[in-house]
């Protein structure tokens, strides 16, 4: 069986990417063999990263139990927040830390990566900057969407997707995780 791991980039509790990526990790269980876990990153919340601090110090505990969930699944599912064109603060921070344990953060996993905003640009920069910068962290990814003006496309109390298009769009990629 597949083990997936998925989670949104963001540490807000009312997240709406954790409400698509959830929605994603249900497709996939629902039309292969596979089962999933989400991750919340306040879980692996840490001190802003510093080179000061990781001399000191040393990387603190969460960074190695984040590569250790990566470490045990089989593909990953990830959906962006943007905050102001790039990265959460909140993803950045863990994402820096881990990398200092081995820049090949993601250990050669296949992925389909994802994001969504209220807005029409759907975080479509930062998606693009995770898909470009992949292959530095050992990132494989398989297929990647963009969800834009979430509010007109998802139906939060079903937790799915409203829109057909981005409906069809969204199965279409989840299946080149599992295609040869
Ligand atoms: C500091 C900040 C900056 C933001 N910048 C962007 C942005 O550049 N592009 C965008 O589409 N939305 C932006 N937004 C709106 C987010 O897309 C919105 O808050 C969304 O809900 C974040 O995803 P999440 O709910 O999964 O955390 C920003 C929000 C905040 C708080």
């Amino acid at each position: 069986m597949m083990k997936v791991l998925a989670f949104a980039a963001t540490n807000s509790s009312q997240s709406i990417n954790k409400a698509l990526v959830t929605h994603a990790a249900e497709l996939l269980k629902n039309n292969t063999d596979a089962e999933f876990e989400v991750l919340d990153l306040n879980d692996f919340e840490m001190p802003i990263y510093s080179s000061d601090r990781e001399n000191e110090s040393g990387i603190p505990a969460p960074a190695q139990a984040f590569r250790n969930k990566i470490a045990e699944a089989d593909a990953i599912l990830i959906s962006f927040a943007e905050h102001n064109g790039s990265y959460t603060a909140a993803y950045k921070n863990l994402f820096d830390w881990t990398s200092r344990i081995d820049q090949k953060v993601y250990q050669n996993k296949k992925a389909v990566l994802l994001a969504t905003s209220p807005g029409p640009g759907g975080a479509q920069n930062v998606l693009g900057s995770a898909v470009g910068s992949a292959p530095y962290f050992a990132l494989e990814v398989k297929g990647s969407l963009s969800v834009p003006s979430f509010y007109d496309n998802f139906d939060g109390e079903k937790g799915v997707l409203t829109n057909d298009e981005l409906s069809e769009q969204l199965v279409e990629q989840l299946s080149l995780l599992t295609n040869a």
